[in-house]
């Protein structure tokens, strides 16, 4: 058994916890604050700093998913949607019929913010966001194709994404991915592109998405990954010594672009990751190596029978 201080931290950590943060509340808000803070230029310094690779990426994730995309009932949330382009690319997969914005069903133009759990009151959360279909029960009119959810907890992510979903079928839903104002067994798909890293609680982020998972229903993660060997070098001397000064400058935020390696280097490796989302009741998780093993995508199912 190696001593405490020889396991990497990608062994031990249970959550995103930026530089000189212990708590997982005190990190859930840094966090929040740090996207809120670099939503402006986000678009920008990503497209420049991945060199265009994100696109691939989200295209990538979202062809994965195609089959379950392309039923128009089904119904499916991008968590941790930040600005949106993984909504995006999404929504190109779903069926003409379920991408534009369906007539009697609004979606708000802004998104609203939903109670924080502290002040939610206890229980199963409820549907508590502005939007028509939310309360709608896709059984009663299975015609309607569903839109996509989208839920993000930094409003001024969300808003810029809000901005591109407009004319789409896409709801946007300010909210923590830790505690979803959605039903139980209700969604049949669940993506997240570089978001769930993010989370304080893994465990509690896997938890929460099986819950609202319809058995049956399938998880996405795509997420950065710490390579070894020549690829490793190459990636930690781009991730640690270039990026966050380009990304600092881009943004005016230094710290986020150090946050970033930071919360790729603690972030569960693929085997461990595997195993949570194993534990959290899902079956058949596999990791694929994306782009040298730099980013990867982790797909698992809800069992039919528990
Ligand atoms: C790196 S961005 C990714 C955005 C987008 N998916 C993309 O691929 O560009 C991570 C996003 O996760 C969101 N996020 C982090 N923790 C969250 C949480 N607990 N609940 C909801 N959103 C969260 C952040 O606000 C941010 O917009």
């Amino acid at each position: 058994m190696p001593a405490p201080d020889a396991i990497p931290e990608h062994e031990l950590s249970t959550g995103a916890r930026p530089e000189g943060i212990t708590s997982e509340q005190a990190a859930a808000t840094n966090i929040q604050q740090m996207f809120d803070a670099i939503a402006p230029t986000y678009d920008r310094a990503n497209h420049i700093l991945t060199f265009g690779l994100d696109r691939w990426l989200w295209n990538r994730t979202a062809r994965a998913f195609r089959k379950t995309l392309q039923r128009p009932e089904a119904v499916v949330l991008d968590l941790c949607c930040g600005t949106g382009d993984m909504t995006l690319a999404l929504l190109k997969h779903r069926p003409e019929s379920a991408q534009n914005r369906v007539p009697g069903i609004e979606a708000p133009q802004n998104p609203k913010a939903i109670p924080s759990p502290a002040t939610q009151s206890s229980g199963a959360p409820s549907m508590t966001v502005s939007s028509s279909w939310m309360g709608r029960n896709p059984a009663d009119s299975p015609d309607v194709p569903a839109p996509i959810l989208a839920v993000d907890f930094s409003h001024q992510m969300l808003s810029r994404g809000a901005e591109k979903f407009a004319p789409h079928n896409i709801v946007p839903i300010e909210a923590d991915a830790l505690h979803l104002p959605i039903a139980d067994n209700s969604i049949d798909l669940i993506t997240s592109a570089f978001g769930f890293r993010n989370l304080s609680n893994y465990e509690a982020g896997l938890a929460e998405l099986h819950r609202v998972l319809r058995p049956g229903g399938q998880i996405g993660i795509l997420d950065f990954n710490q390579p070894t060997g020549l690829t490793g070098a190459l990636y930690n001397f781009y991730f640690k010594q270039i990026l966050p000064r380009f990304g600092g400058l881009i943004s005016g935020d230094p710290a986020a672009y150090t946050y970033l390696p930071e919360s790729v280097a603690r972030f569960p490796s693929p085997t461990r990751m595997i195993e949570l989302i194993t534990q959290a009741g899902f079956t058949n998780a596999t990791w694929t190596s994306y782009t040298f093993g730099t980013a990867g995508l982790y797909r698992a199912t809800k069992p039919e029978t528990m």
